[in-house]
C-alpha cells in the first residue's frame, strides 16, 4: 500500500494548546493576553533545543464574547476580545509566530454563537425576522413539553423558551449559546466567510469546536434512552446522543468546510469530535481524505463517551486504543492525539490516586510524542502542572457537569516561583497552583519533566522513524505496551511503556540503544535482547 506522500507541515508538527487567559498577562489585569503570548514565544520555540520546540499553537477562543463560556460564546467572529488585545495585536502575534516557524491555529466555534450575537438578537426579535431561521426554533409539543428530549452537554434541557415569540430555541450547551442552523445555506456561507477572514489574515488553520454536532437529525427526533441509566445519574448520560451528534448529515458539512481550507495552501483543520475510533475516523472523509485533516482521538482521556470514566494508565488500554485507532483510520490519514485540554482534569491529576501521577506524566510524554500522528500538548503539561483546587468563591466556569467545573485545569501558567508566578502582577483570574512547579525551577534541571519534553520534541524532529514511520504493536508482557515505528531508509524506533508498579523485562525485537528514557540511568544504554524498565518508566529505543 502506498501512503499519501503529500506531506504537509502538520504531519510533522507538535501542537501546543494555549489557553490565552492563562498563559501570560502583560497589562496587569490578572488575565492572560496576546501581548503576553508574544513575549513568551521564545519559550515555545526559538529555533534551539533550549526551547520547547513546538511547531504550532492552538489558541482557545480569542474573539469578543460575554465570556459566559470563556470565549466559546462568540459575539463577533472577526474581532479580538479587549481582555486579550485587538486585531493589530493578533496580526503581530501571527507575524511573530511565523518568524519563529510556529504556525497559528485559532478556535472556530461553528455550532453556536453567544445569545448576544447580532444574528441571534435579530433572530429572536420576530418569527418573521430574516435571520429567524439562522437558529433552531421550535414550538412546544402538543402536550406542552419541550420540542424534543435533547439535553444540554452542561445538563438540563437543550431548549429555552423565549416568551417574546413564544417558541423554544435549541442550545446544546449553555442557554447563552444558541445553536446555529447549519441546514440554512446562509449560515453556512456566513460561517465559511469567517474562515476566509482569518485565513486571509494568515492563520494556518483552525481547531473546530464541537465539530460533530453542527448538523442534527433533520426532524430533530428524540434521542433513544441510554440502556443502564438510573435515576440520579447525569442528564448527559441519560440518552444516547444519536440524533444530535455524529449524525450522517454532518459529513457533507465537514467536506464543505474542507473545501474552504483548500482554497488556501497548507492550512489545517482539526476537529473536536467524540465517539468510537470509527466515528472519529469518519471525519477524515473516507479513502478520499476530503474531510478534516485531523480529528482528535480523546480515548486516552476516556474511551467511552457514555460513562466518561477516565482511561486508566494501563498497558492493555494503551494497546487497545492504539490498535483501534490504527485499524479505523483510512489509509494515509494522520492520527491526532491529546492527553489533556481545557475541558478535562489534567493528566497528572487523573493518574495520581496513589501519588505516582508525576511518574506517569513523564511516561505519557514519551507515549504522546512517540505515537504515529500529530500530538497536542496542553500548556503546563510540560512542567507537570496538576489540577488546582479552586475555592468555591473563586469558581468561574458556569458549566458544572463536574462539580468543580473546568477551572482546575485552566489555572495560570507558572513561570517562576515569585508570588505572581511570572504570570501577572495582579490578582490572577484563577488561583495559582503549587509554588514549586514552574518553568524557572525546571529549565536548567536535566532531570525535570520540562527537560524531558524538550529533549523528546527535538529528538522527534531528527528521528525519521518517530516522525514519519508506520506503527506496529509489538508483543509484550502484561504491564508493557510497545510499538515499533519504521520509516524507509531510517533505523527503526521502538516506544515502550511500563505501566506497572514493578520493573518489567521487555524483549526487544533486535539489538540497539536507548534513545531517550524517563529514567536517566537508561538513557544511552546498549541492549542486546532485553531492556529492563523500572516501574512506570517509558523509553524510546533505536534498533541497529
Ligand atoms: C467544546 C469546548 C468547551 C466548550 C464547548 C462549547 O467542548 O472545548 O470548552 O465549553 O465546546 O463550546
Ligand atoms: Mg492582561
Amino acid at each position: 500500500m502506498t501512503v499519501a506522500l503529500d506531506r504537509k507541515w502538520w504531519h510533522d508538527a507538535v501542537v501546543y494548546q494555549l489557553y490565552p487567559r492563562s498563559f501570560q498577562d502583560s497589562d496587569g489585569d490578572g488575565i492572560g493576553d496576546l501581548e503576553g503570548i508574544i513575549r513568551r514565544l521564545d519559550y515555545l520555540n526559538d529555533g534551539t533545543p533550549g526551547s520547547l520546540g513546538v511547531d504550532a499553537v492552538w489558541l482557545s477562543p480569542t474573539f469578543p464574547s460575554p465570556m459566559k463560556d470563556f470565549g466559546y460564546d462568540v459575539l463577533d467572529y472577526r474581532g479580538v476580545h479587549p481582555d486579550f488585545g485587538d486585531l493589530a495585536t493578533m496580526d503581530r502575534l501571527i507575524a511573530e509566530c511565523h518568524k519563529r516557524s510556529i504556525r497559528v491555529l485559532l478556535d472556530w466555534v461553528p455550532n453556536h454563537t453567544s445569545d448576544q450575537h447580532p444574528w441571534f438578537l435579530e433572530s429572536r426579535s420576530s418569527k418573521v425576522a430574516p435571520k429567524r431561521n439562522w437558529y433552531v426554533w421550535r414550538d412546544e409539543k402538543a402536550d406542552g413539553s419541550f420540542p424534543n428530549n435533547w439535553v444540554s452537554a452542561f445538563g438540563g434541557p437543550a431548549w429555552t423558551f423565549d416568551p417574546a415569540t413564544g417558541q423554544y430555541y435549541l442550545h446544546s450547551f449553555l442557554e447563552e449559546q444558541p445553536d446555529l442552523n447549519w441546514r440554512n445555506p446562509e449560515v453556512v456561507a456566513a460561517m465559511h466567510d469567517v474562515l476566509r477572514f482569518w485565513l486571509d489574515r494568515g492563520v494556518d488553520g483552525f481547531r473546530i469546536d464541537v465539530m460533530g454536532m453542527i448538523v442534527k437529525h433533520p426532524g430533530l427526533a428524540d434521542n433513544p434512552p441510554a440502556p443502564g441509566w438510573k435515576p440520579g445519574g447525569s442528564d448527559y448520560a441519560r440518552f444516547l446522543w444519536r440524533n444530535n451528534r455524529n449524525h450522517p448529515d454532518v459529513y457533507p458539512a465537514v467536506r464543505g468546510i474542507r473545501r474552504v481550507l483548500d482554497e488556501y495552501a497548507d492550512r489545517v483543520a482539526v476537529g473536536e469530535v467524540f465517539g468510537t475510533a470509527e466515528e472519529v475516523a469518519a471525519y477524515y472523509g473516507g479513502d478520499s481524505l476530503d474531510g478534516l485533516h485531523l480529528a482528535f482521538n480523546f480515548q486516552f482521556i476516556f474511551e467511552s463517551e457514555a460513562d466518561r470514566r477516565f482511561t486508566p494508565w494501563d498497558a492493555e488500554a494503551i494497546r487497545r486504543i492504539v490498535a483501534n485507532a490504527e485499524r479505523a483510520l483510512p489509509p494515509g490519514a494522520q492520527p491526532c492525539w491529546a492527553f489533556g485540554n481545557h475541558d478535562r482534569s489534567r493528566f497528572l491529576s487523573r493518574h495520581n490516586h496513589d501519588g505516582h501521577g508525576y511518574a506517569r506524566a513523564r511516561a505519557a510524554a514519551l507515549l504522546l510524542l512517540g505515537l504515529r500522528g500529530t500530538p497536542f500538548v496542553f500548556y503546563g503539561e510540560e512542567i507537570g502542572m496538576p489540577d488546582v483546587a479552586i475555592p468555591e468563591n473563586r469558581l468561574q466556569d458556569p458549566a458544572r457537569f463536574r462539580s468543580t467545573g473546568r477551572d482546575p485545569e485552566r489555572t495560570p501558567m507558572q513561570w517562576d516561583s515569585s508570588e505572581g508566578r511570572g504570570f501577572s502582577t495582579a490578582e490572577p483570574w484563577l488561583p495559582y497552583g503549587p509554588l514549586d512547579i514552574n518553568v524557572a525551577a525546571q529549565a536548567d534541571d536535566e532531570t525535570s519533566i520540562l527537560s524531558l519534553y524538550r529533549r523528546a520534541i527535538w529528538l522527534r524532529k531528527q528521528t525519521a522513524a518517530l516522525l514519519r514511520g508506520s506503527l506496529e504493536l509489538l508483543p509484550a508482557a502484561p504491564g508493557i505496551a510497545a510499538f515499533a515505528r519504521r520509516a524507509p531508509g531510517a533505523k527503526a524506533a521502538v516506544v515502550v511503556v511500563n505501566t506497572s508498579l514493578e520493573a518489567q523485562e521487555f524483549a526487544a525485537p533486535g539489538t540497539g540503544s536507548v534513545l531517550l528514557a524517563t529514567d536517566e540511568a537508561l538513557a544511552g544504554a546498549r541492549f542486546a535482547t532485553t531492556v529492563t524498565l523500572p516501574p512506570l518508566a517509558a523509553a524510546w529505543l533505536q534498533l541497529d
